[in-house]
């Protein structure tokens, strides 16, 4: 594969979402990154990097975007798929220990606006015809409350504000910022109905699209982006 590859990041990849956006990228002839608590260098190809990360620190973004910048590029699409949810009494939110609810921020939040910091950063240093996109995989929480995900909710709504602000702030810059929330045909959360394929369709299509589209991509498996409105 040539250098001039394109490069995706994807932090937090894991065997569903993960691995199928891994592949469908791949198959476009990106050479992909891969990072997650379980993940092993031993397992790295020519194509294909395998940096162990855990985002309950934000600085192990930092060091996943140097790893894949020196060994394969800068990244130009750069997903965040990982998540961390302690569940909570739904009738006592506040029964959380607060170093669950730190640590679960910094997955949900923290990590992922270092990530779009440092995605942002290489997308300046890429050619204009670069894809220069940023994926963040989100649920309905930003719009709804499921009463035991408190921490999870709080998380998925201050990233959802993220990647609003950063599509309005960066779209004449050409670099594009999207929330992904799979739902039902009805709108309702998949819950653990998640389809990996169905996420590599679309971030492929939003990947491949030259402007900004709506930030809250909402979509169903089969159907694509789907306008649910406010809940
Ligand atoms: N639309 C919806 O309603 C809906 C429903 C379910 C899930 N989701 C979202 O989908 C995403 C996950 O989907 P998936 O499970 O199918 O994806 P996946 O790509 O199969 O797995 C995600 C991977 O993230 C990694 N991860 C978790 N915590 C991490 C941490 N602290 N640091 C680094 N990596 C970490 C885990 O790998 P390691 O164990 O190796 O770290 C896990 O395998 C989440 O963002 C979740 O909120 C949305």
């Amino acid at each position: 594969m040539s250098s001039a590859s394109p490069v995706i990041l994807i932090l937090g990849a894991g065997p569903r979402i993960g691995s199928s956006v891994a592949k469908a990228f791949a198959a476009k002839g990106y050479k992909v990154a891969l990072a997650s608590r379980k993940k092993s260098e031993a397992n790295d190809t020519a194509n294909e990097l395998h940096i162990q990360s855990d985002f309950a620190d934000p600085n192990s973004v930092i060091n996943a975007f140097s790893r894949v910048t020196a060994s394969l590029g800068v990244p130009s699409v750069v997903v965040y798929n990982g998540a961390a949810s302690t569940s909570n009494p739904p009738n006592d939110p506040f029964s959380l220990q607060l170093s669950d609810f730190s640590r679960d921020l910094n997955v949900n939040t923290v990590s992922p606006f270092v990530a779009a910091q440092q995605a942002a950063s290489g997308f300046a240093q890429l050619p204009a015809s670069s894809s220069k996109t940023f994926i963040y995989t989100g649920n309905a929480l930003n719009t709804t409350i499921i009463p035991p995900l408190l921490a999870l909710g709080v998380g998925k709504a201050a990233t959802a504000h993220i990647i609003q602000s950063a599509a309005a702030a960066y779209k004449d810059r050409g670099y594009k910022f999207y929330y992904a929330d799979q739902r039902k045909d009805d709108g309702k959360p998949v819950y653990s109905a998640i389809d990996g394929d169905a996420h590599a369709e679309l971030f492929l299509e939003l990947a491949e699209g030259k402007l900004q589209g709506p930030w809250q991509q909402t979509f169903v498996s089969g159907v694509g982006y789907k306008d649910f409105g406010a809940a």
